[in-house]
């Protein structure tokens, strides 16, 4: 029995280029996913390049050339039905995918493994938990050992 969500439609994806949404993922994490027009309908794909983590559709749409995803940040350039990347830095891999189903023109979330939150990006008004702020990229070095400090005097 596995539901299905109405996402949007085969035409708005193919108008706007690319469909931004949010997802929770079987991990409990939320993703960002997207939609892109393609010959056999649209491909959905988690919007992480393979390369380093950076966002393929960085919330002003993701950029389609030839039928392939460019990734903003070295290039790379990934087919938008299989998801394989053939050219650049992410060259050999395949974006993750999502699976979805195309019934009629409207498009659906089939996936079973994750569960739709809401249009548009993380940054996009979804304010479900907002427990975890920390990005993690900071390297602070905090000094709440015991020992950090030492002073040598003579
Ligand atoms: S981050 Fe996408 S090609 Fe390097």
């Amino acid at each position: 029995m596995s539901d299905r969500y109405r996402l949007t439609t085969v035409e708005r994806v193919r108008e706007a280029g690319s469909w931004l949404f949010t997802i929770r993922d079987r991990y409990d994490a939320r993703e960002e996913a997207i939609l892109v027009p393609c010959d056999a309908g649209v491909g959905a794909w988690v919007n992480r390049c393979t390369h380093q983590p950076q966002r393929l559709d960085t919330g002003r749409g993701a950029t389609i050339r030839d039928g392939e995803i460019v990734c903003p940040r070295h290039g790379s350039t990934f087919d938008a039905c299989s998801g394989a990347c053939d050219h650049g830095e992410a060259a050999g891999t395949r974006l993750r995918p999502i699976e979805v189903t195309v019934d009629d023109g409207v498009v659906y979330l089939t996936d079973d493994d994750v569960q739709y939150l809401s249009d548009g990006g993380l940054s996009a008004g979804n304010d479900g938990d907002d427990g975890d702020d920390d990005d993690g990229d900071s390297e602070s070095d905090d000094d709440g050992g015991p020992s950090s400090t030492s002073h040598i005097s003579f």
